[in-house]
């Protein structure tokens, strides 16, 4: 850590911090035992934390009024002057009481009455994190809307669609984007339950084992828009089961972000999409390249997001109740996740919805590797035909044909002759078969609930975008509940400085 970076004061310390310093780790440790660097993140967070328990302790005649207020003034000082103008103390928290005491005096030292670090840290934590989850979670929904938009264009572009990499059956552009868009809903669910969970409050937990004083930690949860309070008070110091489902939610989406890369690299090696300039490389020596870096680094990333998941679990496994400072080193990893699969998602997305999807390149594409036999054996078994002897008679067929290439109305019908001792008229019409074995068609048979025809993709989309709607309603409750505690916190500060 660049201890540096920040002025150590060691000449201007009061005499409180003296006496801590002298009697602790002023030597080779003492950069090592520092996380103020690092808790720049929860700079605003802190001071937030630090005005909502200065109002309360007012308000409960813990603190008198006019120390609250000078206290409140040198917090806004503090503020203005910046997290790079702290200087002593081993984070944050510490460094803020030092200079709120370097302006107020001994009193300034009322501010840390009946709390701890260990509160105070993991109140911080969730007040920065819910905002960084809203911030992702706007993204997601946004994703989404241009996942669907484009979507809609796209209900009768056929493509190929694939199990094992291997043609498999056509399918659409649109039931295939709708695809990840489902599963970006089941991410969006994932980050809003979370958020749920982050959003409750720790403060007045004090160490772990509460505080003679009487606080009010219902008027701070509310002053800091929190919907409500963790009440054990050891297990409310400390959880960090909330980054840990955090981390979670961003992982899982991670890995769906990287499925949907993954494809449109495919894709873009086969010539079945064109990506934008604005979302493509090329080589420093072949001329001819344009490669979708972007969306290797998006599939790159899970790594970052599965690291972080990774490192929290590592870090919080077996600790004992109640605080270890492992866990100032818990919340880096999921800041880490979360601030790299945040940038992932607009790119992953920006990618799709500007590309160009070639459709008769699709389309020709979509028949390859006989992929509309599923459906031809599928017409014969809706005839009558059991599905397995409709199954093995086309196998057969498609076993006659060099290439992979789909049999001809003939080839088949010679083989059902020869198994079933009469001809396939004798179930379906010719027309009906060649009908089938064009991808369009074979697509637009596959009607059932959730399946690739145009139609049940329109059922599809109009859900999804009904799901989007209540999604963002649920940002939107939840930001605003925020920002009007914000508002409700600065107007109580007011009334005392
Ligand atoms: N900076 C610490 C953290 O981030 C909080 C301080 C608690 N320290 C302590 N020795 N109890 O977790």
């Amino acid at each position: 850590m660049s201890d540096g970076e920040h002025d150590d004061g060691a000449g201007e310390a009061t005499d409180e911090s003296v006496v801590r310093r002298d009697r602790f780790s002023g030597g080779p440790a003492r950069s090592f035992l520092s996380s103020l660097d690092d808790d720049e993140r929860i700079f605003a967070a802190d001071l937030a934390v630090d005005r909502a328990h200065v109002v309360m302790l007012a308000e409960q005649d813990i603190v008198d009024r006019e120390t609250a207020g000078e206290i409140l003034s040198a917090l806004a000082d503090v503020e203005a002057a910046g997290h790079g103008a702290l200087h002593e103390g081993e984070d944050v928290h510490e460094a803020i009481e030092s200079a709120v005491i370097d302006r107020v005096g001994a009193e300034g030292g009322k501010m840390h009455t009946a709390r701890s670090r260990n509160d105070e840290v993991a109140t911080c934590i969730r007040y920065r994190l819910r905002e960084d989850l809203l911030a992702l979670i706007e993204t997601v929904v946004e994703a989404r809307e241009q996942l669907l938009a484009v979507a809609r264009e796209h209900t009768e572009t056929v493509m190929p669609g694939y199990t094992h990499l291997q043609p498999a059956q056509p399918t659409t552009v649109a039931h295939w984007i709708a695809s990840y868009e489902q599963a970006l809903q089941r991410d969006t669910a994932r980050l809003l339950d979370a958020y749920d969970r982050v959003n409750q409050n720790p403060l007045g937990a004090a160490a772990f084992a509460g505080t003679p004083f009487d606080v009010d930690r219902e008027r701070t949860a509310t002053l800091l828009g929190f919907d409500s309070v963790l009440e054990n008070s050891m297990d409310a110091s400390a959880t960090r089961d909330f980054l840990v489902e955090t981390t979670g939610a961003v992982a899982t989406l991670a890995t769906t972000l990287s499925g949907l890369a993954e494809d449109v690299i495919v894709m873009a090696s086969k010539g079945h999409v064109e990506l934008a300039d604005d979302y493509s490389s090329t080589s420093s020596i072949m001329p001819q390249k344009k490669n979708p870096d972007t969306l290797e680094l998006v599939r790159g990333r899970t790594g970052d997001a599965t690291a972080g998941l990774n490192g929290l679990l590592t870090n919080l496994k077996g600790q004992p109740r109640a605080y270890n400072r492992d866990l100032q080193r818990a919340g880096r990893h999921a800041w880490d996740a979360i601030d790299s699969v945040t940038e992932s998602v607009a790119v992953a997305t920006g990618a799709v919805a500007t590309a160009d999807w070639p459709a008769e390149t699709l389309a020709a594409a979509a028949g390859d590797g006989f992929s509309t036999a599923t459906g031809v054996a599928d017409l014969l078994a809706m005839a009558g035909l059991p599905f397995r002897t409709a199954h093995e008679l086309v196998a057969e067929a498609a076993g006659d044909i060099e290439g992979g290439d789909a049999p001809d109305y003939e080839t088949i019908d010679a083989v059902a002759r020869d198994r079933l001792g009469e001809s396939l008229s004798a179930y379906v019409d010719r027309e009906d078969v060649e009908a089938t074995l064009e991808p369009a068609e074979s697509v637009a048979m596959r009607d059932s609930a959730g399946g690739p025809a145009p139609e049940a993709v329109d059922a599809q989309l109009s859900a999804a975008e009904e799901t989007l709607a209540a999604d963002r309603n649920a940002l939107t409750t939840r930001r605003e509940r925020v920002e009007s505690a914000d508002e409700r916190l600065d107007a109580e500060v007011d009334r005392y400085v």
